[in-house]
């Protein structure tokens, strides 16, 4: 089994990496983390290359991403909530999935079906809403091939309690195991 992790925070030992920790502890087989803030990923440049062509016209880390994205069972977008949203650098990698669209609305290509499951972990400082953030990420999920999503969960209060010390949150993260690592929902 391979999951693929993309996280969207800026804060190493912050409250989005203690969850990713948490899930990662208790996921079976391989782990590809994506560092939105680190891995030196550009954004796309809307050139339309991959209006005609199959991958990126950039070449830097996506290129793996792509493969990995290809070859995980299971997705996680994992991000803070910044002004409602995943956070800029994140969405910014994600601007790279265009070529993941062309491919079936422009290229024609045919996706090989590999039924995927995902997931989407949120995490915020307050309790106002995580709707916006949890709709893109569900977006960006399907886009990467997502089809069993689990439904989003997001760690609130973060100001208050910390991610690493809510224990409604780190049994969040044993149920997206088991659901990942073969089991159900609950
Ligand atoms: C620029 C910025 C915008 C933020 N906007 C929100 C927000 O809209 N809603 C919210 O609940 N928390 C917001 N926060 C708080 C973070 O989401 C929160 O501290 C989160 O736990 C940080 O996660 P991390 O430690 O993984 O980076 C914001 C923080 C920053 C720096």
């Amino acid at each position: 089994m391979r999951t693929l992790i993309f996280n969207g925070s800026p804060r190493k030992d912050g409250d989005t990496a203690a969850l990713i920790y948490a899930l990662c502890s208790r996921l079976h087989g391989e782990i590809f983390t994506v560092n939105a803030y680190y891995d030196g990923i550009s954004p796309c440049t809307d050139c339309r290359f991959c209006m005609k062509n199959s991958g990126c016209a950039i070449n830097d880390k996506m290129t793996d991403v792509y493969e990995q994205i290809k070859a995980s069972d299971n997705i996680v977008i994992a991000s803070p909530i910044f002004f409602s949203e995943l956070t800029g650098p994140l969405l910014s990698v994600m601007s790279r999935l265009q070529t993941l669209f062309c491919a079936a609305h422009f290229r024609e290509e045919k996706r090989e079906q590999i039924l995927k499951r995902g997931a989407v972990i949120l995490t915020g400082g307050n309790d106002l809403g995580s709707q916006k953030a949890e709709n893109t990420a569900q977006i960006l999920l399907k886009a990467m091939g997502a089809a069993d999503i689990f439904p989003p969960v997001c760690c609130k209060n973060t100001d208050t309690l910390p991610a690493a010390e809510n224990a409604a949150a780190l049994e969040d993260m044993e149920r997206i195991a088991n659901f990942f690592n073969g089991g159900c929902r609950i």
